[in-house]
């Protein structure tokens, strides 16, 4: 079984209503470990050693995050920022990371449509995610296909973001057990499209 590391990233996660949900639907899965950034680090003093020691023990590396101005909240840039070192990530000897999956988890106000390029945010989520796609790619991991889930300002019963729950715990229980096929994969434009399409007819 691969090893997932959730890196989490909400400021306010007394208000969250979606990734609180999310959250819930993965935290009791085996050999997968949440690592929430704004409980451990709320002054931003981040422990890059401990940070880099989870890395390394980890195969699968999730950005679950809101989407904030197109990005990630400010605790994750700096997290990049600070842990992922020349000489550990990158440049000379810096191939901890090599080898490893990552990809991102994002809740958006945005609806899907609206992320278009005739919509109303005029770029593609992967567009959008492509310092993530390319800084993964520096540090020799393979980015993945996102996941995300849209118009959460629709929402006002946690119930009723139970569907993206239950398909953002397939897609990680998938990686996890190794049953995808990571080039079919990668060619999708979200993480759990297909499985999204083939459920009932056989997958987990
Ligand atoms: C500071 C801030 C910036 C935001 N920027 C965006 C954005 O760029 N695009 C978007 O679709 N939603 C944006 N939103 C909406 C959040 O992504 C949305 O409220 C969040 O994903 C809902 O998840 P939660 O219930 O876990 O908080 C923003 C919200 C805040 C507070």
């Amino acid at each position: 079984m691969k090893k997932i590391l959730i890196q989490f990233a909400h400021p306010a996660f007394q208000r969250s209503l979606v990734n609180r949900r999310l959250l819930a639907a993965i935290s009791n899965l085996e050999n997968v470990r949440v690592n929430d950034l704004y409980e451990l680090y709320p002054g931003f003093d981040i422990d890059v050693k401990r940070e880099q020691a989870l890395l390394v023990e980890h195969d699968v590396i999730v950005f679950q995050h809101p989407f904030y101005w197109y990005s990630c909240p400010a605790l994750l840039k700096e997290w990049q920022d600070l842990v992922l070192e020349y000489g550990f990530a990158y440049g000379e000897g810096g191939d901890a990371l090599e080898g490893k999956l990552a990809f991102s988890a994002i809740t958006c106000g945005g609806s899907r449509e609206a992320y278009s390029k005739g919509g109303h945010n005029h770029f593609e989520i992967a567009e959008l995610l492509a310092p993530f796609e390319q800084t993964a790619r520096l540090c020799g991991m393979r980015y993945l296909p996102p996941f995300a889930v849209h118009s959460s300002h629709e929402f006002s019963e946690p119930e009723e973001v139970d569907e993206h729950a239950e398909r953002y715990r397939d897609a990680l229980f998938g990686l996890r057990n190794e049953t995808f096929d990571l080039d079919a994969l990668a060619q999708q434009e979200r993480i759990d499209d297909r499985l999204h399409r083939e459920k009932g007819r056989g997958l987990p």
